[in-house]
């Protein structure tokens, strides 16, 4: 099993201000690299992948893996055969894995899920009665929407406010209370104080869950270190697209909740009454797992885990510095943020181009460059919303809304510096 450095547990720092690894291996290549794709005039060029935050392609180790994995491929779970056994033992392995990626506690659940959405409502559903959750308009949907009752609150001027809001809405709940944030955000990049966060969040009798999509691609996470109850996370965002995320966290809440799925599986035995399992993960994964996913979501830990992520994260931000400048330095391109140029993120830029929609900025950087960004509100309505204030984000019908570039592993400054020049060639067209 890999070993992790952990976070530190000080409240105040983000998760990915903590020390790096000491030593750093290389950086695993995504598949795809080479995809050539056609732009108008029928010339093939490289693809320039600057939407990761979306979905990031295959890591090499994950194809590797599951390739390795498919001629034993079988039942997990019933079947006595050596193959059964094997699948089995590559599932459950992968469990492990996944635990240790995220530094949980040896006793916390390891739920496989089809993703963070997936993830977030499995949680909603085992909320004990009378819960109330307090969330960020910042959150994504995934984190905003699945909550039966839930104080929403504004998205805050500054760090320190997020933990004052998340303090006095916490502050006046009765009865079972979760705090629910982001660690890296999917529109701006911006890494949220989880760890303060956490800290208040205690201080009330509160749980925290924190989404971790965007985060565990780009930084360690240490779940035990910064003292979370739950992190949610989605492998296709983690180079495994393979249909597989996690939940992960405190046992009681998920062994209490309804199964999420009634099946096989979930239950011990099946008579007149029904006795469910009240071990969280066969609770909630009832059916034939997605093991593969599991599997490829596993490889992908581990293949970042063995990278020892300074190198990793020292490339990403000189890559994203080069972006944010580039932008920065053509007239009528905003950037979007809520904490300032100056605040930590991971590699994801969003931002406006005056006298165009943002459609239009995704649709001539893809047909005339190669290049693939998203366009949208990113699954973030609220946030974008407010991100954009009274501007329409160059939509004359209000349909505000903005484009985001994110990179990853494979990202290369000549991907950048190809976007920063697309952008600025359609700046000087008007
Ligand atoms: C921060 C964040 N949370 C949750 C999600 C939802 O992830 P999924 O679509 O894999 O469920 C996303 C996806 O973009 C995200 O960026």
């Amino acid at each position: 099993m890999p070993t992790l450095t952990i976070f530190s547990s000080v409240p105040a720092r983000t998760a990915a201000e903590a020390a790096p690894a000491a030593t750093s291996r290389p950086i695993p290549a995504v598949l795809g690299a080479d995809l050539e794709v056609p732009v108008k005039g029928g010339r093939l060029v490289g693809y320039a992948n600057l939407d990761y935050a979306a979905s990031a392609p295959c890591l090499e180790p994950v194809s590797a893996a599951v390739t390795a994995a498919l001629p034993a491929y079988s039942s997990v779970h019933r079947g006595a055969g050596y193959a059964s056994q094997l699948t089995t033992a590559r599932y459950e392995q992968a469990r492990h894995t996944v635990r240790a990626f995220v530094g949980a506690r040896p006793d916390d659940a390891v739920i496989f899920t089809r993703n963070t959405t997936d993830a977030t409502n499995l949680l909603a559903r085992c909320l004990p009665e009378g819960s109330t959750t307090v969330v960020f308009d910042t959150e994504h949907h995934a984190s905003l929407l699945p909550w039966q009752k839930s104080v929403r609150l504004a998205p805050p001027a500054f760090p320190g406010e997020a933990v004052r809001a998340a303090d006095a809405a916490l502050a006046g709940i009765d009865g079972p209370k979760l705090l629910v944030v982001t660690a890296a955000s999917n529109v701006t990049g911006e890494l949220w104080p989880i760890a303060a966060l956490a800290h208040v969040a205690h201080r009330h009798g509160a749980r925290i869950l924190v989404d971790a999509a965007q985060l565990v691609p780009h930084r360690r996470l240490n779940l035990t270190a910064l003292d979370l109850d739950y992190v949610a996370f989605s492998g296709h965002k983690l180079y495994a697209p393979f249909g597989a995320g996690a939940l992960v966290g405190r046992r009681d809440w998920l062994a209490g909740g309804e199964p999420y799925l009634k099946g096989g599986g979930a239950v011990r035995s099946v008579g007149d009454d029904i006795e469910w399992h009240d071990d969280p993960e066969p609770r909630h994964e009832a059916g034939t797992p997605n093991v593969l996913g599991a599997i490829a979501l596993a490889a992908a830990c581990d293949a970042l885990t063995a990278t020892g992520w300074t190198e990793l994260v020292r490339e990403e931000e000189r890559l994203i510095a080069r972006l944010r400048s580039g932008l920065a330095s053509i007239e009528g391109v905003r950037e979007l943020s809520l904490w300032g140029d100056d605040h930590p993120r991971v590699g994801i830029v969003s931002f406006t181009v005056d006298g165009y929609s943002a459609r239009e900025v995704a649709e001539v950087l893809s047909s005339e460059y190669g290049i693939g960004v998203r366009d949208g509100k990113f699954c973030a309505h609220p946030f974008v919303r407010h991100l954009l204030g009274e501007t329409d984000g160059g939509c004359e019908d209000g349909t505000a809304s903005a484009v985001r570039a994110s990179i990853g592993i494979g990202s290369t400054q000549e991907h950048v510096d190809r976007l920063v020049e697309a952008v600025r060639d359609l700046v000087n067209r008007c």
